[in-house]
């Protein structure tokens, strides 16, 4: 098994995994999969694999050329894989579907009470020697009706924390979950979401249904001075819509850990380079706007929880066994 782009912080968990397997041979890089480097893993009967770049179909070509078509992702969205080519190239793929939702979950609560209390504005006071309260006073989480767009594995555990704040928590999903719906979480429309939400927050996956569902027209449904997040994919939301409505003061606060053209920008060093994106760096300095570069997954917990369970996977796929969490590719 060959696995591209281990981080310095994902090497002990390779390692862990090998020691455990000893009748497999491991190797990795830390560089990432592209049609350049799917040469280094000749020999291997799979790769694991995640990166911030897409799985393009000249990727996926250069893997089956050396006859690899089992490929186990370490996390959870497909969004980034040329689906139409793997199928077509008779590729097997998994994920990590669930390595830790509390990572993720637990983030967007944090950026959500730290937005509803301006901390980001305190902060930057603070360091000036700026001691006054006034006027960056705070909205309480408890006084906030939060609205979730998507009970799946995150959106569930975020409801649990916003309700340990003691705010009303209101949720829609096409696809209900039983045990939520008896407890009356549940509105009929994403409207009535908009309608009764000061927090929105979004945990749904970027299908192409899903793709700007955060945009001026929906925006215009929600109440003013709502709070906005989004820890989910960058392509749920418009960003020019949300702009605008920061800047009419509709929108009062936007959380982004992910942004729609976050490819190449984040998890990269722009010091003393000249920063790519010109809409990102007016975001991240608005003090009503908190952005963190794809971080919400990023802890001990769940970075261990993703190698372990991505070679387990690639394992079972290269011995010919059923995955555990197959990608569905057709
Ligand atoms: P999940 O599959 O467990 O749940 C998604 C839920 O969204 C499902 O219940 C589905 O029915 C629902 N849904 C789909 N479209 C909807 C819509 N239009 N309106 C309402 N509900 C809808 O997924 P998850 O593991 O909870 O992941 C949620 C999101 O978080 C995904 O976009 C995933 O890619 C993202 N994610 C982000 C990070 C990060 O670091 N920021 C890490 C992991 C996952
Ligand atoms: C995911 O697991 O889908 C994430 O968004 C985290 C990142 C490692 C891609």
């Amino acid at each position: 098994m060959f696995a591209f782009s281990i981080r310095k912080d994902e090497e002990p968990y390779v390692k862990e995994w090998a020691k455990g397997h000893p009748e497999i041979e491991v190797g990795y890089t830390d560089e990432l999969l592209s049609p350049k480097t799917a040469k280094y893993a000749e020999g291997a009967d799979g790769v694991v694999v995640y990166q911030q770049l897409s799985y393009t179909a000249e990727t996926l070509q250069a893997l089956a050329d050396q006859g690899i078509t089992k490929m186990s992702l370490r996390n959870v969205g497909v969004d980034n894989v040329d689906l139409d080519k793997a199928k077509e190239l008779g590729f097997e793929i998994t994920n990590v579907p669930v390595y830790s939702p509390n990572a993720i979950a637990e983030h967007a609560a944090i950026q959500t009470a730290r937005i509803l209390r301006q901390t980001k504005v305190l902060d930057e006071k603070i360091e000036n020697g700026d001691l006054r309260w006034a006027p960056t006073i705070g909205r309480e989480v408890r006084d906030q009706t939060v609205g979730v767009i998507g009970t799946g594995h995150i959106g569930r555990v975020y409801m649990q924390i916003m309700e340990g704040f003691g705010a009303k928590v209101i949720a829609f999903d096409p696809y209900e979950n039983a045990e939520l719906k008896a407890k009356g979480y549940y509105v009929n429309t994403l409207d009535e979401l908009y309608a009764q939400s000061d927090v929105i927050s979004l945990h749904v996956p970027a299908t192409k249904e899903n793709t700007h569902m955060i945009n001026s027209s929906s925006i215009a449904k929600m109440k003013d001075d709502v709070v906005l997040v989004n820890c989910s994919r960058g392509a749920l939301v418009d960003t020019d819509a949300v702009i605008k409505a920061l800047d009419r003061g509709k929108v009062a606060g936007f959380v982004m850990d992910t942004y729609e053209d976050e490819v190449g920008i984040f998890n990269a060093d722009w010091r003393n380079k000249t920063f790519p994106d010109k809409r990102l760096e007016d975001l991240i300095h608005r003090s009503n706007v908190l952005v963190t570069p794809h971080t919400a997954f990023y802890t001990t917990h769940a970075v261990r929880n993703m190698v372990l369970k991505a070679f387990d996977n690639n394992c079972e796929l290269i011995h010919g066994k059923p995955a555990d969490t197959p990608v569905k590719i057709d």
